[in-house]
């Protein structure tokens, strides 16, 4: 972590070594010995490492953060809470955990990758333990395919070995050629180990707009018939988004045989937002910039929002993106 700190102990430490040969050897074991140790212990004590002392899941932090920092995803917050909670508290996994999130842009897929980070790694989003893939950065010309696929492999392999419990995010799928998430298969796969290295800690997060759509017929039907939005259930969503995903070309997931055989554990639906979650987005972000939540300022923000579809001005087309960079010009 700091250099500075480590030059500094290594430097007492190799004085105190000095001064101790002038006595007998044995007490100069013991002290190197001692220092040794101590050394170590610092060292993790400032340097990331992969044991419990910087990943250490903590399930009520979650499901706080869940609470009170991510609106209007009731189906989200719910899976996303069991499905880390139960894997985090399993010792001995028996698949890797997979999960692939959906939805408009703006709904909280990133944000919510964020929230597990930070409620599983100590450096949260900044862990060396955690990867974000970005089609547009990490794979950007299809006609590199092949070489991508072995990287991809590569990466994924050297850092689990490393740290068995490793976060992989895979973001804006849908821009990925399809046929290269395949290339992973094997190790979202049942497998006790594949040359030695174990996958079976890790977790593994898609996230896209794919299904989005069908999300918001759904909801948009429930909306039109007056019913409330929390009675919106994963069966009413779950299957119309597999299908979706599955014989959509541009969803990164297409005909993948990860739903063929079932290797993706949930599929975790992002709901549109609505004029009140756009309000509780610019209350949060005045509240985390250190001001007095003003609801003036937050109305004001959310009406000035683009809202579809045209008629009815039910959901937020940015969701809640650019929040932040309109509060600047109303504050
Ligand atoms: N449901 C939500 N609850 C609270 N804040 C949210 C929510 N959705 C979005 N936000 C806020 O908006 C910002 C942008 O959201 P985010 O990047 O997670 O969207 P996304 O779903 O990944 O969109 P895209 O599909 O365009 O990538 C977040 O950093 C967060 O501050
Ligand atoms: C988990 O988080 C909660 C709330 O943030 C905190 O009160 C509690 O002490 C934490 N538990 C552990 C074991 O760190
Ligand atoms: C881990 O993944 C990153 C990409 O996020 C890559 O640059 C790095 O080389 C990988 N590490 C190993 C040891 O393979
Ligand atoms: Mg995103």
């Amino acid at each position: 972590m700091k250099p500075a700190h480590l030059y500094l102990l290594l430097h007492v430490l190799s004085t105190a070594s000095v001064l101790v040969n002038a006595f007998d050897p044995i007490t100069t074991t013991v002290v190197v010995g001692l220092g040794a140790t101590l050394g170590r212990t610092i060292y993790n004590y400032l340097h990331e490492s992969c044991d419990s002392k910087w990943i250490a899941f903590n399930a009520t932090s979650l499901e706080a953060d869940l609470e009170s920092k991510l609106f209007g995803q009731h189906i989200a917050s719910r899976i996303i809470l069991k499905a880390v909670t139960g894997f985090m508290s399993n010792d001995n996994p028996k698949k890797p955990l997979v999960l692939s999130l959906h939805g408009w842009t703006g709904t909280g897929k990133n944000f919510v990758s964020q929230l597990i980070a930070e409620n599983v790694y100590k450096e949260g989003m900044d862990s060396s333990f955690v990867h974000i893939f970005t089609s547009e950065l990490h794979f950007p010309h299809s006609s590199q395919f092949d070489t991508y696929k072995t990287q991809l492999q590569q990466w994924i392999k050297g850092n689990v070995s490393n740290c068995g419990r490793s976060m992989f995010v895979f973001d804006e799928m849908d821009k990925m050629q399809p046929g290269l998430i395949d290339s992973i298969k094997p190790y979202l796969d049942y497998y006790d180990k594949l040359d030695g290295v174990s996958y079976r800690k890790a977790i593994f997060i898609f996230l896209s707009n794919a299904g989005g759509e069908s999300i918001i017929q759904t909801a948009l039907d429930f909306w039109r018939a007056g019913r409330d939005r929390e009675e919106i259930e994963l069966k009413d969503l779950e299957t119309s988004l597999s299908l979706s995903v599955f014989n959509n070309k541009k969803s990164g997931l297409w005909h993948t045989s990860l739903i063929d055989k079932n290797l993706v554990d949930f599929f975790v639906p992002f709901l549109p937002l609505e004029y009140r979650h756009v309000v509780q987005c610019a209350m949060a972000e005045m509240k985390a910039r250190g001001v007095q939540p003003d609801q003036d300022v937050a109305d004001q923000v959310a009406r000035d929002v683009v809202y579809f579809p045209k008629s009815d001005r039910v959901f937020s087309v940015k969701g809640c993106k650019t929040i932040e960079s309109k509060l600047d010009y109303y504050t």
